[in-house]
């Protein structure tokens, strides 16, 4: 039978995404509501590591829910990939009779929680913090939201300035190997063409029509990419529709990180503390090695080791709405 959890960690690791603050307040919350000591770790594994831990209160956690970024820090850490970094950490929880840890972050920050559970009595918690949504078994993943509605705002304002000289442009969003935000920014802004990894473009098409609409007189045209498409972002795109079009005008706008910033969502900041809340439960519950997520606006608890392995897919008919809608 495991330990009853009575001391818990909670740490935010990889990019950072908008509502991570949201969440922990709410493992603080809960986890002190349930008679529970919690300790916030700071830049993720990191702090684990070199010791960077402090007990948090209820008041640790207070005028936070609304702000972007996360207070505990986060970052990406080369040394838990060793076990040494690993034994390291679990020494410095164990002194403090810590027993079950929340990690917030995307799949890397959940593959390093499904190693630590299965070497190190620790019961480990994910909740799915990532602007990419590229975690599968979560509808919704904490802080892509807001950065849906950044990228909205931004491509919104590029479209007053492309529409008022007719020009082409090309912009790029975030979202590692996942076209999430491109697909949803591109379409709630009435992108003409989204090109994300997940399904294969026919460049040969947009060109075609690109020509068209040159002889038409009436180039103006909106183009959303996912950074990991398959020819590698909006220059690249550029390059080869310049090489077509070569009298069109033709811009390229790299949104980056200020779709990482920001104050988060209402939805972000209603996830973000359901899945805190719930990340609690589930460690009193007994539960270990999963992470929570949202299906079908019900709380989920999925195998960590599933969020690493899968990748959800984009179905052919999100393309034809695109296509449908920009005609
Ligand atoms: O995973 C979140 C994310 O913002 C990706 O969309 C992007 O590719 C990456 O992180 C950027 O990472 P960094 O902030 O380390 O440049």
């Amino acid at each position: 039978m495991a330990k009853k959890v009575t001391r818990i960690g909670v740490l935010t690791s990889g990019g950072d995404a908008p509502g991570m603050n949201a969440a922990i307040r709410a493992v603080v919350r809960t986890g002190i509501f349930h008679g529970m000591e919690v300790y916030g770790i700071m830049r993720g594994y990191q702090g684990m590591i070199e010791d960077d831990i402090m007990k948090m209160e209820s008041r640790s956690v207070a005028n936070i829910i609304q702000r972007g970024g996360t207070i505990l820090k986060t970052a990406r850490c080369k040394d838990f990939y060793e076990k040494a970094g690993r034994q390291k950490a679990y020494s410095n929880l164990k002194k403090r009779g810590i027993n079950g840890l929340v990690v917030i972050g995307g799949d890397g920050s959940f593959r390093g929680a499904v190693k630590f559970g299965q070497e190190f009595d620790i019961a480990c918690i994910g909740i799915a913090g990532t602007i990419d949504k590229d975690i599968y078994g979560s509808d919704f993943t904490i802080g892509f939201d807001t950065a849906v509605n950044t990228a909205i705002q931004a491509i919104d304002k590029i479209r007053d300035t492309m529409d008022a000289h007719d020009r082409i442009f090309i912009i790029e969003v975030m979202g590692r190997d996942a076209g999430y935000i491109a697909l949803h920014s591109g379409i709630a802004t009435g992108a003409e063409n989204i090109l994300i990894p997940e399904r294969k473009t026919n460049i040969k098409d947009i060109i075609e029509s690109l020509l068209e609409k040159e002889r038409r007189k009436k180039l103006v045209n909106l183009i959303v990419v996912a950074e990991g498409d398959e020819f590698g972002g909006a220059n690249e795109i550029q390059k080869i529709l310049h090489e077509n079009l070569p009298k069109a005008e033709i811009r390229v706008a790299i949104l980056g990180h200020i779709q990482r910033g920001g104050s988060p969502t209402g939805l972000d900041r209603l996830i973000a503390s359901r899945m805190g809340y719930h990340a609690v439960e589930c460690l009193l519950e007994g539960r270990h090695n999963v992470f929570v997520g949202i299906l079908n606006n019900k709380m989920h608890y999925i195998p960590l080791e599933k969020a690493v392995k899968n990748k959800g897919n984009i179905g052919g008919e999100w393309m034809k709405i695109v296509k449908i809608l920009a005609s």
